[in-house]
């Protein structure tokens, strides 16, 4: 893959290939203290669950190091207040990514961990600060690990031929890399079967008109975009044989929040006798959920939905909604694809034993 979504470099700057800009433009920014990160994940130049958390481990490390140049933190106690500031912070960039806080929440864990064993001076906050340095890589690293993994037992429900239908970005670029619903597709490719994705544009964003439809074409995967509404009647002419999409946030009865839209392919898609998948690692099953009415679901600036590009398509004045996100209840989920494997209904069992519940 000649792009990166976003990384840590040596020199403690993280660099994100900004999402606001692609296809037309390539450019990466260069982030040096954290609320520059949490800007970057509520702006969206970094989006999708998986790379939000990652982001939200890189900035917290940046925040982590930033305490040590302030006088008034003279230990652990004053450098943990500090920091769970930071944490809280961070988690509050956007609210339906069970992954922001489930990552935020390991590097807090760390802290309080490393607290009892490090030496109450500068030199044992340090240490702590180069530990969440660590822990952050291995969380990137863990997530493209993670992909894999569940492309490979992904790829077994896509036969050689399938046109599989997308919604959003669940690539590389809403992960660490490989992706998840798109990582799914690569690992199906790459056992030779001839895989066609079809791709939603996702209004209003457009993560799949400007995003899918580049990391599919820069990795030489066949793919041809629709306009989100045209969906139904490629279903009804029988040219999708799948449908495959990522997820935000899936409650522990299997009911998943993912790109405002997704709903109405899944009904779709049941109504056609067409497969629905979700893949997603196990940081995004929030498994002290009860359902998917629990999930917070983020609400956007309507000039999102009242501009494109800048450029204003409805009237002055004009009233909008522009949630972000909905919640597909289970009934319409085929499987969910994970890293440790394919769940299939009953989802409350099925996802209570893979946490070992
Ligand atoms: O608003 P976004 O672009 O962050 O939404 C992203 C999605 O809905 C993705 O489908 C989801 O995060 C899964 S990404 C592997």
């Amino acid at each position: 893959m000649a792009f990166y979504t976003l990384k840590l470099r040596d020199d403690d700057v993280v660099e994100m290939l900004d999402q606001r800009k692609l296809p037309l433009e390539i450019i990466y920014v260069e982030l040096k203290t954290y609320k520059e990160v949490y800007d970057a994940i509520k702006d969206m130049i970094v989006r999708g669950a998986p790379a939000i958390g990652v982001s939200a481990a890189f900035g917290l490390y940046l925040g982590a190091k930033s305490l040590l140049d302030l006088p008034e933190v003279n230990g652990y106690e004053t450098f943990k207040k500090k920091f769970f500031d930071i944490a809280d912070f961070m988690f509050s960039a956007r609210p339906t990514a069970v992954n922001l806080g489930w990552a935020i929440g390991r590097i807090k864990e760390l802290v309080e961990t490393e607290g009892k064993n490090v030496a109450q001076n500068n030199a044992g906050l340090k240490k702590i600060v180069s530990r969440i340095r660590v822990e952050s890589i291995k969380i990137y690293d863990e997530d493209i690990e993670i992909n894999k993994n569940m492309g490979r037992y992904g790829a077994s429900l896509l036969k050689d031929g399938f046109n599989v239908l997308t919604h959003c970005n669940a690539g590389a670029l809403a992960t660490a890399g490989y992706g998840t619903a798109l990582g799914v597709i690569r690992a199906a490719v790459s056992e030779n079967k001839k895989i066609s994705v079809i791709s939603d544009e996702t209004r209003p964003f457009l993560q799949g008109a400007r995003l899918t439809t580049w990391e599919l074409m820069e990795d030489g995967i066949p793919v041809t975009l629709i306009a989100d509404n045209s969906a139904g009647l490629l279903m009804r002419k029988g040219k999708i044989d799948a449908v495959i999409v990522g997820a935000d946030r899936i409650a522990s009865n299997g009911d998943v929040a993912n790109k405002i839209g997704t709903y109405q392919v899944a009904v779709l898609a049941k109504e056609n006798n067409i497969p629905f998948y979700v893949a997603a690692p196990l940081s995004t099953i929030d498994i002290n959920l009860e359902s998917g009415d629990g999930i917070p679901i983020e609400e956007r600036d309507i000039n999102e939905v009242v501009m494109v590009f800048g450029k204003r398509i409805a009237p002055e004045n004009a009233k909008a909604l522009n949630y972000a996100f909905d919640v597909t209840p289970n009934r319409y989920v085929s499987a969910i694809i994970t890293e440790k494997g394919i769940l299939y209904p009953d989802y409350k069992k099925s996802i209570a034993d893979v946490f070992g519940k």
